[in-house]
Protein backbone atom coordinates (compact mmCIF):
# COMPACT_ATOMS: atom_id res chain seq x y z
CA UNK A 1 0.00 0.00 0.00
CA UNK A 2 2.89 2.67 0.94
CA UNK A 3 4.66 1.36 -2.20
CA UNK A 4 1.33 2.84 -4.33
CA UNK A 5 1.35 6.18 -2.72
CA UNK A 6 4.95 6.49 -3.24
CA UNK A 7 4.53 6.10 -6.71
CA UNK A 8 1.64 8.00 -7.50
CA UNK A 9 3.11 10.77 -5.79
CA UNK A 10 6.27 10.33 -7.95
CA UNK A 11 4.02 10.60 -11.15
CA UNK A 12 2.46 13.36 -9.57
CA UNK A 13 5.97 14.75 -9.25
CA UNK A 14 7.23 14.24 -12.26
CA UNK A 15 4.16 15.51 -14.37
CA UNK A 16 4.33 18.78 -12.18
CA UNK A 17 7.80 18.86 -13.35
CA UNK A 18 7.22 18.47 -16.96
CA UNK A 19 4.20 21.00 -16.67
CA UNK A 20 6.60 23.21 -14.81
CA UNK A 21 9.13 22.81 -17.56
CA UNK A 22 6.88 23.46 -20.93
CA UNK A 23 5.86 26.37 -19.04
CA UNK A 24 8.73 28.18 -18.78
CA UNK A 25 9.50 27.13 -22.44
CA UNK A 26 6.38 28.97 -23.40
CA UNK A 27 7.43 31.73 -21.22
CA UNK A 28 10.99 31.89 -23.03
CA UNK A 29 9.22 32.39 -26.41
CA UNK A 30 6.52 35.20 -25.01
CA UNK A 31 9.50 37.16 -23.49
CA UNK A 32 13.20 36.64 -23.88
CA UNK A 33 12.97 34.67 -27.66
CA UNK A 34 9.65 37.28 -28.74
CA UNK A 35 11.43 39.56 -31.55
CA UNK A 36 10.14 42.98 -32.16
CA UNK A 37 8.43 43.60 -35.16
CA UNK A 38 8.91 46.03 -38.11
CA UNK A 39 6.35 49.02 -37.25
CA UNK A 40 6.40 50.62 -40.92
CA UNK A 41 3.03 51.85 -42.57
CA UNK A 42 5.06 52.21 -45.59
CA UNK A 43 2.58 50.98 -49.00
CA UNK A 44 4.10 49.88 -52.13
CA UNK A 45 2.31 50.56 -54.71
CA UNK A 46 3.95 50.76 -57.88
CA UNK A 47 6.89 49.90 -56.14
CA UNK A 48 9.06 46.05 -57.24
CA UNK A 49 10.91 43.91 -55.00
CA UNK A 50 13.22 41.17 -55.81
CA UNK A 51 13.50 38.73 -53.06
CA UNK A 52 16.19 36.16 -53.75
CA UNK A 53 15.30 32.69 -52.30
CA UNK A 54 11.55 33.66 -51.37
CA UNK A 55 9.77 29.96 -52.02
CA UNK A 56 10.64 29.05 -48.54
CA UNK A 57 11.55 30.42 -45.12
CA UNK A 58 12.07 34.03 -43.99
CA UNK A 59 12.24 34.94 -48.26
CA UNK A 60 8.31 34.10 -48.50
CA UNK A 61 6.97 35.68 -45.23
CA UNK A 62 8.64 39.16 -46.18
CA UNK A 63 7.73 37.98 -49.88
CA UNK A 64 4.45 38.22 -48.28
CA UNK A 65 4.14 40.94 -46.35
CA UNK A 66 5.69 42.61 -49.27
CA UNK A 67 2.23 41.37 -51.29
CA UNK A 68 0.27 42.53 -48.59
CA UNK A 69 1.56 46.25 -48.72
CA UNK A 70 0.89 46.10 -52.66
CA UNK A 71 4.13 45.89 -54.19
CA UNK A 72 5.02 43.84 -57.57
CA UNK A 73 7.15 41.38 -55.84
CA UNK A 74 9.48 39.00 -57.69
CA UNK A 75 10.46 35.60 -56.58
CA UNK A 76 14.03 35.13 -57.48
CA UNK A 77 14.30 31.13 -57.07
CA UNK A 78 16.21 28.57 -58.53
CA UNK A 79 13.34 25.94 -58.54
CA UNK A 80 10.63 26.29 -61.03
CA UNK A 81 8.22 24.04 -59.18
CA UNK A 82 8.61 25.76 -55.57
CA UNK A 83 8.74 28.77 -56.93
CA UNK A 84 5.72 28.77 -58.82
CA UNK A 85 3.88 27.17 -55.91
CA UNK A 86 5.13 29.74 -53.96
CA UNK A 87 3.65 32.44 -56.15
CA UNK A 88 -0.12 30.55 -56.03
CA UNK A 89 0.03 30.71 -52.22
CA UNK A 90 1.31 34.10 -51.68
CA UNK A 91 -1.61 35.47 -54.62
CA UNK A 92 -3.95 33.29 -52.80
CA UNK A 93 -3.10 34.66 -49.07
CA UNK A 94 -2.59 38.42 -50.03
CA UNK A 95 -4.72 38.76 -53.11
CA UNK A 96 -2.09 40.63 -54.88
CA UNK A 97 -1.74 39.68 -58.29
CA UNK A 98 1.73 41.44 -59.22
CA UNK A 99 3.79 38.17 -57.62
CA UNK A 100 5.95 36.64 -59.98
CA UNK A 101 8.54 33.91 -60.37
CA UNK A 102 11.71 34.43 -62.38
CA UNK A 103 14.71 31.87 -62.33
CA UNK A 104 17.56 32.53 -60.78
CA UNK A 105 20.21 30.09 -59.05
CA UNK A 106 22.72 32.14 -57.40
CA UNK A 107 25.54 28.49 -57.75
CA UNK A 108 25.20 29.76 -61.45
CA UNK A 109 26.76 33.11 -62.34
CA UNK A 110 25.61 32.56 -66.42
CA UNK A 111 22.04 32.25 -64.22
CA UNK A 112 22.73 35.60 -62.23
CA UNK A 113 23.65 37.43 -65.80
CA UNK A 114 20.93 35.77 -67.66
CA UNK A 115 18.34 36.74 -64.56
CA UNK A 116 18.88 40.19 -64.57
CA UNK A 117 18.79 40.41 -68.25
CA UNK A 118 15.06 38.99 -67.85
CA UNK A 119 14.61 41.44 -65.14
CA UNK A 120 15.81 44.57 -66.94
CA UNK A 121 13.70 43.39 -70.20
CA UNK A 122 10.72 43.08 -68.83
CA UNK A 123 10.94 45.14 -65.42
CA UNK A 124 11.22 49.12 -65.73
CA UNK A 125 11.87 49.95 -62.18
CA UNK A 126 13.50 48.28 -58.92
CA UNK A 127 12.86 49.87 -55.97
CA UNK A 128 14.25 47.12 -53.55
CA UNK A 129 16.50 44.55 -53.56
CA UNK A 130 16.73 41.40 -50.89
CA UNK A 131 19.51 39.40 -51.11
CA UNK A 132 18.03 36.69 -48.61
CA UNK A 133 18.83 33.12 -50.45
CA UNK A 134 21.46 31.25 -48.42
CA UNK A 135 22.75 27.73 -47.83
CA UNK A 136 24.55 26.01 -45.14
CA UNK A 137 26.07 23.13 -46.60
CA UNK A 138 29.15 22.34 -48.84
CA UNK A 139 29.95 21.51 -52.35
CA UNK A 140 31.10 23.44 -55.48
CA UNK A 141 29.08 26.12 -57.39
CA UNK A 142 29.00 25.54 -61.62
CA UNK A 143 31.92 28.18 -61.61
CA UNK A 144 33.98 25.91 -59.23
CA UNK A 145 33.54 28.08 -55.91
CA UNK A 146 33.01 26.67 -52.59
CA UNK A 147 29.26 26.49 -52.65
CA UNK A 148 28.62 29.38 -48.99
CA UNK A 149 30.94 31.32 -50.39
CA UNK A 150 29.72 31.09 -54.38
CA UNK A 151 25.70 31.56 -53.30
CA UNK A 152 25.80 33.42 -49.84
CA UNK A 153 28.38 36.26 -51.36
CA UNK A 154 29.49 35.83 -54.86
CA UNK A 155 25.99 35.24 -56.46
CA UNK A 156 24.45 38.16 -54.37
CA UNK A 157 27.35 40.07 -55.34
CA UNK A 158 27.29 39.93 -59.12
CA UNK A 159 23.61 40.29 -58.87
CA UNK A 160 23.66 43.50 -56.89
CA UNK A 161 26.32 45.12 -58.86
CA UNK A 162 24.39 44.75 -62.06
CA UNK A 163 21.24 46.03 -60.95
CA UNK A 164 22.64 48.97 -59.38
CA UNK A 165 22.05 51.24 -62.20
CA UNK A 166 17.95 50.19 -62.41
CA UNK A 167 18.16 50.88 -58.22
CA UNK A 168 19.76 54.30 -59.13
CA UNK A 169 17.23 55.19 -61.55
CA UNK A 170 14.88 54.28 -59.16
CA UNK A 171 15.61 56.53 -56.07
CA UNK A 172 15.28 56.00 -53.33
CA UNK A 173 15.62 52.25 -53.19
CA UNK A 174 17.45 50.18 -51.45
CA UNK A 175 19.38 46.40 -50.94
CA UNK A 176 18.91 44.67 -47.77
CA UNK A 177 21.30 41.34 -47.31
CA UNK A 178 20.26 39.02 -45.17
CA UNK A 179 23.68 38.30 -43.02
CA UNK A 180 23.82 36.41 -39.54
CA UNK A 181 24.99 36.52 -36.05
CA UNK A 182 27.30 33.78 -37.02
CA UNK A 183 29.69 36.21 -38.61
CA UNK A 184 31.34 37.15 -35.95
CA UNK A 185 32.78 34.18 -35.51
CA UNK A 186 33.82 34.61 -39.45
CA UNK A 187 37.16 35.68 -41.08
CA UNK A 188 38.16 35.85 -44.83
CA UNK A 189 41.37 34.49 -45.68
CA UNK A 190 42.55 35.59 -49.05
CA UNK A 191 45.82 33.15 -49.69
CA UNK A 192 42.40 30.39 -49.23
CA UNK A 193 40.01 32.20 -51.58
CA UNK A 194 43.14 32.10 -53.82
CA UNK A 195 43.91 28.81 -53.80
CA UNK A 196 40.79 26.93 -53.34
CA UNK A 197 37.99 29.18 -54.74
CA UNK A 198 36.45 28.86 -51.19
CA UNK A 199 36.61 30.46 -47.77
CA UNK A 200 37.93 26.95 -46.38
CA UNK A 201 40.00 24.18 -47.84
CA UNK A 202 37.48 21.71 -47.40
CA UNK A 203 34.37 19.94 -46.77
CA UNK A 204 34.33 18.54 -42.91
CA UNK A 205 31.54 19.28 -40.85
CA UNK A 206 33.45 21.89 -38.54
CA UNK A 207 34.53 23.28 -42.08
CA UNK A 208 31.07 23.49 -43.19
CA UNK A 209 30.74 25.15 -40.47
CA UNK A 210 33.00 27.67 -40.88
CA UNK A 211 32.96 28.26 -44.35
CA UNK A 212 29.24 29.46 -43.42
CA UNK A 213 30.25 31.83 -40.77
CA UNK A 214 33.00 32.95 -42.84
CA UNK A 215 30.67 33.69 -45.87
CA UNK A 216 27.76 35.43 -43.10
CA UNK A 217 30.53 37.98 -42.30
CA UNK A 218 31.20 38.46 -46.39
CA UNK A 219 27.74 39.63 -46.77
CA UNK A 220 27.98 42.34 -43.62
CA UNK A 221 31.96 43.26 -45.36
CA UNK A 222 29.90 43.60 -49.13
CA UNK A 223 27.25 46.06 -47.48
CA UNK A 224 29.90 48.35 -45.29
CA UNK A 225 32.02 48.35 -48.56
CA UNK A 226 28.78 48.98 -50.83
CA UNK A 227 27.55 51.66 -48.51
CA UNK A 228 30.51 54.08 -49.37
CA UNK A 229 30.45 53.64 -53.30
CA UNK A 230 26.61 54.25 -53.60
CA UNK A 231 27.28 57.15 -51.77
CA UNK A 232 26.05 60.34 -53.25
CA UNK A 233 23.23 58.58 -54.72
CA UNK A 234 19.46 57.62 -53.27
CA UNK A 235 20.29 54.13 -52.84
CA UNK A 236 20.92 52.65 -49.45
CA UNK A 237 22.06 49.70 -48.13
CA UNK A 238 21.77 47.28 -44.72
CA UNK A 239 22.84 43.90 -43.35
CA UNK A 240 21.11 42.03 -40.68
CA UNK A 241 20.79 38.96 -38.45
CA UNK A 242 17.07 37.57 -38.53
CA UNK A 243 17.28 36.63 -35.32
CA UNK A 244 17.18 31.97 -34.80
CA UNK A 245 14.32 31.04 -37.11
CA UNK A 246 12.51 27.64 -37.31
CA UNK A 247 13.31 27.33 -41.31
CA UNK A 248 14.77 24.62 -43.81
CA UNK A 249 18.21 26.26 -43.34
CA UNK A 250 19.74 22.77 -42.33
CA UNK A 251 17.77 20.05 -44.96
CA UNK A 252 21.12 19.33 -46.30
CA UNK A 253 23.09 19.61 -42.91
CA UNK A 254 25.04 16.42 -41.70
CA UNK A 255 25.37 14.57 -38.20
CA UNK A 256 26.84 17.06 -35.74
CA UNK A 257 25.55 20.15 -37.78
CA UNK A 258 22.75 18.69 -37.58
CA UNK A 259 22.49 18.68 -33.85
CA UNK A 260 23.61 21.99 -33.59
CA UNK A 261 20.93 23.17 -36.10
CA UNK A 262 18.51 21.10 -33.85
CA UNK A 263 19.57 22.05 -30.82
CA UNK A 264 19.49 25.76 -31.49
CA UNK A 265 15.41 25.35 -33.25
CA UNK A 266 13.96 25.08 -29.66
CA UNK A 267 15.29 28.07 -29.17
CA UNK A 268 14.04 29.31 -32.28
CA UNK A 269 10.54 31.38 -33.65
CA UNK A 270 8.75 31.18 -36.81
CA UNK A 271 9.66 33.00 -40.33
CA UNK A 272 7.31 35.65 -40.05
CA UNK A 273 9.52 36.86 -36.90
CA UNK A 274 12.59 36.27 -38.57
CA UNK A 275 11.31 38.59 -41.13
CA UNK A 276 10.90 41.40 -39.14
CA UNK A 277 14.11 43.16 -39.67
CA UNK A 278 14.37 42.62 -43.26
CA UNK A 279 11.01 44.09 -43.30
CA UNK A 280 12.38 47.17 -40.97
CA UNK A 281 15.65 47.24 -43.47
CA UNK A 282 13.65 47.77 -46.28
CA UNK A 283 10.85 49.89 -45.15
CA UNK A 284 11.56 51.91 -42.45
CA UNK A 285 11.96 55.64 -42.99
CA UNK A 286 14.36 57.64 -41.55
CA UNK A 287 17.08 54.94 -41.37
CA UNK A 288 19.06 56.26 -44.80
CA UNK A 289 21.94 57.63 -42.44
CA UNK A 290 22.52 54.36 -41.73
CA UNK A 291 23.23 53.13 -44.77
CA UNK A 292 26.18 50.21 -44.60
CA UNK A 293 25.18 49.15 -40.74
CA UNK A 294 24.13 45.79 -39.58
CA UNK A 295 20.67 45.19 -37.80
CA UNK A 296 19.24 43.03 -35.67
CA UNK A 297 15.64 43.22 -33.62
CA UNK A 298 14.63 46.01 -35.75
CA UNK A 299 17.74 48.39 -34.69
CA UNK A 300 20.87 49.15 -36.14
CA UNK A 301 24.01 47.34 -33.95
CA UNK A 302 25.85 50.31 -32.93
CA UNK A 303 28.99 47.94 -31.64
CA UNK A 304 29.87 46.14 -33.90
CA UNK A 305 33.14 43.56 -34.00
CA UNK A 306 35.94 45.81 -35.51
CA UNK A 307 36.45 42.62 -38.36
CA UNK A 308 32.92 43.72 -39.68
CA UNK A 309 34.07 47.18 -40.18
CA UNK A 310 37.66 46.59 -41.63
CA UNK A 311 38.10 49.09 -44.66
CA UNK A 312 40.89 46.87 -46.16
CA UNK A 313 39.70 43.68 -45.96
CA UNK A 314 36.01 45.46 -47.48
CA UNK A 315 37.63 47.08 -50.06
CA UNK A 316 39.72 43.42 -50.64
CA UNK A 317 36.85 41.42 -51.02
CA UNK A 318 34.86 43.92 -53.86
CA UNK A 319 37.88 43.75 -56.14
CA UNK A 320 38.42 40.07 -55.69
CA UNK A 321 34.60 39.47 -56.16
CA UNK A 322 34.82 41.47 -59.75
CA UNK A 323 37.41 39.48 -60.60
CA UNK A 324 35.76 36.32 -59.86
CA UNK A 325 32.75 37.51 -61.75
CA UNK A 326 34.60 38.93 -64.76
CA UNK A 327 34.08 42.15 -63.75
CA UNK A 328 37.47 43.84 -64.08
N1 LIG B 1 17.12 30.37 -40.07
C1 LIG B 1 17.94 31.02 -39.28
O1 LIG B 1 17.96 30.83 -38.05
C2 LIG B 1 18.90 32.04 -39.85
C3 LIG B 1 19.74 32.72 -38.96
C4 LIG B 1 20.62 33.67 -39.48
C5 LIG B 1 20.64 33.94 -40.83
N2 LIG B 1 19.81 33.24 -41.69
C6 LIG B 1 19.86 33.57 -43.11
O2 LIG B 1 18.55 33.81 -43.57
C7 LIG B 1 18.49 33.59 -44.99
C8 LIG B 1 17.25 32.78 -45.34
O3 LIG B 1 17.42 31.48 -44.80
P1 LIG B 1 16.24 30.58 -44.22
O4 LIG B 1 16.59 30.31 -42.80
O5 LIG B 1 14.93 31.14 -44.58
O6 LIG B 1 16.57 29.21 -45.01
P2 LIG B 1 15.70 28.30 -46.02
O7 LIG B 1 14.36 28.04 -45.45
O8 LIG B 1 16.60 27.15 -46.31
O9 LIG B 1 15.58 29.22 -47.32
C9 LIG B 1 16.71 29.46 -48.13
C10 LIG B 1 16.26 29.90 -49.50
O10 LIG B 1 17.43 30.10 -50.30
C11 LIG B 1 17.23 29.44 -51.54
N3 LIG B 1 18.46 29.04 -52.21
C12 LIG B 1 19.37 28.15 -51.80
N4 LIG B 1 20.32 28.01 -52.73
C13 LIG B 1 19.98 28.82 -53.77
C14 LIG B 1 20.54 29.07 -55.04
N5 LIG B 1 21.64 28.44 -55.46
N6 LIG B 1 19.93 29.96 -55.84
C15 LIG B 1 18.80 30.59 -55.45
N7 LIG B 1 18.21 30.37 -54.27
C16 LIG B 1 18.79 29.47 -53.44
C17 LIG B 1 16.40 28.20 -51.17
O11 LIG B 1 15.82 27.64 -52.33
P3 LIG B 1 15.40 26.07 -52.39
O12 LIG B 1 14.13 25.95 -51.62
O13 LIG B 1 15.27 25.79 -53.84
O14 LIG B 1 16.53 25.31 -51.75
C18 LIG B 1 15.41 28.85 -50.23
O15 LIG B 1 14.40 29.50 -50.96
C19 LIG B 1 19.81 32.92 -45.37
O16 LIG B 1 20.66 33.86 -45.95
C20 LIG B 1 20.37 32.45 -44.03
O17 LIG B 1 21.78 32.37 -44.05
C21 LIG B 1 18.93 32.30 -41.22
Amino acid sequence: MWFDVFAVRMIVELLLFGALLVGVYFLLHMTVLKLPRCTAATKLHGKTVIVTGANTGIGKTTAIDLARRGARVILACRDKGRGEAAVQEIIQETGNKQVIFMQLDLASLKSVRSFVDNFLKSEPRLDILINNAGVANGGKTEDGFGMMFGVNHLGHFLLTVLLLDQLKESGPSRVVTVASKAHEMGKVDFNCLMTHRDLVPGNSDYEIFQGYCHSKLCNVLFTYELAKRLEGTEVTCYSLHPGFIKTELGRHATSWWNVLLNTVSLFSVDAESGAQTTLHCALEQGIEHLSGHYFTCCAPVLKINPKARDDAVAKKLWELSESFCGLS
